[in-house]
Formats: structure tokens, C-alpha cells, sequence
């Protein structure tokens, strides 16, 4: 007796299961045919990749480092057993999902961090694009920067974003590095940006 309640709610509850499944997966195919404008998708993945280097340069970086001075950041992190840059945590992440992304048919984007003032020449803008997007965050602090560019044959939708000096930290490590061009950063300077790139039909 006992047992034949116990299946019977078992059947119920799968029974629910499957409906609920059902459900979703009508709603999912309905869902997954709506459009997002290339530039929504772009600024959406810049404020996630943003709110996250600033999340780690403020709450890990800025405290550890210069508030309880408990540890350093430096490029080379594994020999001194140091925090990884913030530029590093961006680089890093930005290569583990172009590798992801290879395995997905729908998803195609690539992002790096940039500088008209460059720690590392290797991130100093290339393309024409590049050059005129970081020039013009750098100048209009507030406002994005979008174009389209034809690389290697293919069409890109372009988009940079001004990459602001939200933590001491940012400031003092950049102004007393050997290999700056610059060293007279501030506090809430745009001091590069974040170039995202989404290949466009046409
Ligand atoms: C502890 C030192 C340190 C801190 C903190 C730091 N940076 Fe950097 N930053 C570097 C170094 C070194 C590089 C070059 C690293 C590389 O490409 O491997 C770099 C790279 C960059 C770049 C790419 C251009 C370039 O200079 O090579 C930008 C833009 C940048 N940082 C902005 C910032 C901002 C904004 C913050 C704070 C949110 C910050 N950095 C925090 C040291 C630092």
C-alpha cells in the first residue's frame, strides 16, 4: 500500500516533469528564433567582461596589494607566487573562450585589451579601426565607439569601449612601470579599451 502511493506519486511527479520539459522546450524553439542586434550583444559581453575585471582589480587586486599589503601582482606570477594582472585575468579569459567558442557553431566573437599607451607594445591598436575607436573613447569619456572593418575578407561588426582607471591600483602600477610611455595617469582616466569584434554577413 504504501509502495503503490509512493509510485503513484512518482508517476505524478514525473508525469509534471514531462509536461513542464514540454513547456520549455516550445517556449526555448520561440525564444531561440528572436534577434539581437549585433551591437546589444556586444555591449552585453563588454558589461560582463567590465563588471568582472573590475570586480577582481578592485575587491582582489586593490585590497590585497595595496590596501592590506599582503601580496603583489606581477607578470610573472608563477616564479614570485604573485596575483595574476588584471590585464593578464582579461587576456586569460579572453583566449579560454576563443578555444570554447572554435567547438560552437553559433558563436563567433573574439575581445582583447588595448592601449594608445601600451605597458606591452603587443597590445598597441593595429587596424585603422582600432586606432580610431581608441582615440575617440579617449576623447569622449563616456561614449562607446562602433564601425564596421573587412579583415582577411571578412566582414566585422567593431566595437571599443574606453577602459578606465577604477582603482588606485591601476594608476600607481601603470604610472611606476619601466616600460610605460605614460606616468601621469589619474584616477578615473580612460587608459585604453576593450575591442570586441563579431564577424557580419554581407
Ligand atoms: C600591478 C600592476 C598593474 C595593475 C594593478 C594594473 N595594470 Fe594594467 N597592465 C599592467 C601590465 C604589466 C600590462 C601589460 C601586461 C601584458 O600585456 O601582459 C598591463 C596592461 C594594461 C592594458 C593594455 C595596454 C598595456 O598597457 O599594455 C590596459 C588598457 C591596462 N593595463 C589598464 C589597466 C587598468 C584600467 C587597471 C585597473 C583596472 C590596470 N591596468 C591594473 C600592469 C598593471
Amino acid at each position: 500500500m504504501k509502495n503503490m502511493k509512493h509510485n503513484l506519486k512518482r508517476k505524478l511527479m514525473i508525469g509534471t516533469a514531462v509536461s513542464a520539459i514540454a513547456a520549455a522546450t516550445a517556449v526555448s524553439a520561440e525564444v531561440s528564433d528572436a534577434k539581437v542586434s549585433v551591437k546589444a550583444m556586444a555591449d552585453a559581453l563588454h558589461l560582463v567582461m567590465d563588471s568582472d575585471r573590475s570586480v577582481y582589480t578592485k575587491k582582489i587586486v586593490n585590497r590585497l596589494v595595496k590596501k592590506e599589503k599582503v601580496i603583489k601582482a606581477s607578470e610573472h606570477f608563477e616564479d614570485e607566487k604573485a596575483l595574476v594582472l588584471p590585464a593578464q585575468m582579461f587576456r586569460f579569459g579572453s583566449e579560454m573562450a576563443a578555444k570554447r567558442a572554435e567547438k560552437l557553431d553559433d558563436v563567433n566573437f573574439s575581445y582583447t585589451l588595448q592601449s594608445l599607451w601600451p605597458i606591452n607594445k603587443q597590445n598597441a591598436p593595429k587596424t585603422n579601426a582600432e586606432k580610431a575607436g581608441l582615440k575617440y573613447v579617449a576623447e569622449n569619456k563616456g561614449k562607446n565607439y562602433y564601425t564596421t572593418e573587412k579583415l582577411g575578407g571578412v566582414n566585422y561588426f567593431t566595437a571599443v569601449y574606453a577602459d578606465t582607471g577604477v582603482a588606485p591600483v591601476c594608476v600607481s602600477c601603470h604610472n611606476k612601470h619601466p616600460d610605460t610611455p605614460k606616468k601621469d595617469f589619474k584616477i578615473g582616466d580612460v587608459m585604453g579599451g576593450v575591442v570586441i569584434r563579431i564577424p557580419v554577413e554581407g
